[in-house]
């Protein structure tokens, strides 16, 4: 089983990476952002909330983001491996909060996946994607918005999962191919070492 969170920045690439890992590895895909843009675009009671905080650049409650996880987790079909996480947690208390909803339904988180680009390169990226995207938030003054939000707010998201000893810090410049190599790798030695964990508990098992 493979719960996989990719964090960092706005625009660095985690809906793009995430599209790939589902498929390589048959993970379900829960994007936080995608699920709210949903809800936005079908003019829902929910939709109508998010859009003033993702408008102006702000989060959108933790009580709103929390029920769609719990919905995501507990409705996973029998083929999928795992889940991705795209664009959550995004506080410390949203990881608090995850890690007990797994706890609680006896799973745990494998890895952080932290990607890391240039300020400069994430702006060009989001404003480029603006340019058609028609996202309320592709536009300089939100996007930088985002930006310090995410250095508050989500960066020491990365050091409760260093502190769990479940952080990998992937260079997210280069080719979109390139980035997802250095993540398969990331991912494959996790994969490699639940394998061996297996095992050895079985051989134990067997022995005893
Ligand atoms: P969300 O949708 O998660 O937005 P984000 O974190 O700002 O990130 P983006 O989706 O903009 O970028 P990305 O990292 O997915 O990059 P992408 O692959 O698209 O959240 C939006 C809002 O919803 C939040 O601001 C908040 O208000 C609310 N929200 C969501 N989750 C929440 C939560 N948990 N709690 C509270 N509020 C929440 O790539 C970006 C662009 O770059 C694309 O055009 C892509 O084609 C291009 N690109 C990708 N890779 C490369 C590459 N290697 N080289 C060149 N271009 C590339
Ligand atoms: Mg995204």
């Amino acid at each position: 089983m493979l719960n996989i969170i990719i964090c960092g920045a706005p625009g660095c690439g985690k809906g793009t990476q995430s599209d790939l890992i589902v498929d390589k590895y048959s993970l379900k895909h829960l994007s936080t952002g995608d699920l709210l843009r949903k809800e936005i675009e079908e003019k829902t009671e929910l939709g109508v909330i998010a859009e003033s905080y993702i408008s102006k650049g702000n989060f959108v409650p933790d009580e709103m983001i929390i029920d769609m996880l719990i919905k995501c987790v507990d409705n996973q079909s029998e083929n999928t491996k795992g889940i991705i996480l795209d664009g959550f947690p995004r506080t410390v208390a949203q990881a608090e909060a995850l890690e007990d909803l797994l706890e609680k339904r006896n799973k745990k988180t494998t890895i952080l996946i932290d990607l890391q680009v240039d300020n400069q390169e994430l702006i060009n990226r989001l404003l480029k994607r603006g340019e058609t995207s028609g996202r309320s938030d592709d536009n300089l003054e939100t996007i930088k918005k985002r930006l310090d939000i995410y250095q508050m707010k989500t960066r020491p998201v990365n050091d409760f999962y260093k502190s769990l000893n479940k952080y990998a810090a992937i260079d997210g410049m280069g080719t979109v191919n390139e980035i997802f190599s250095r993540i398969s790798k990331v991912i494959d030695s996790k994969q490699e070492s639940q394998q061996y964990t297996k095992i050895l508990s079985q051989t134990i098992s067997s022995e005893t």
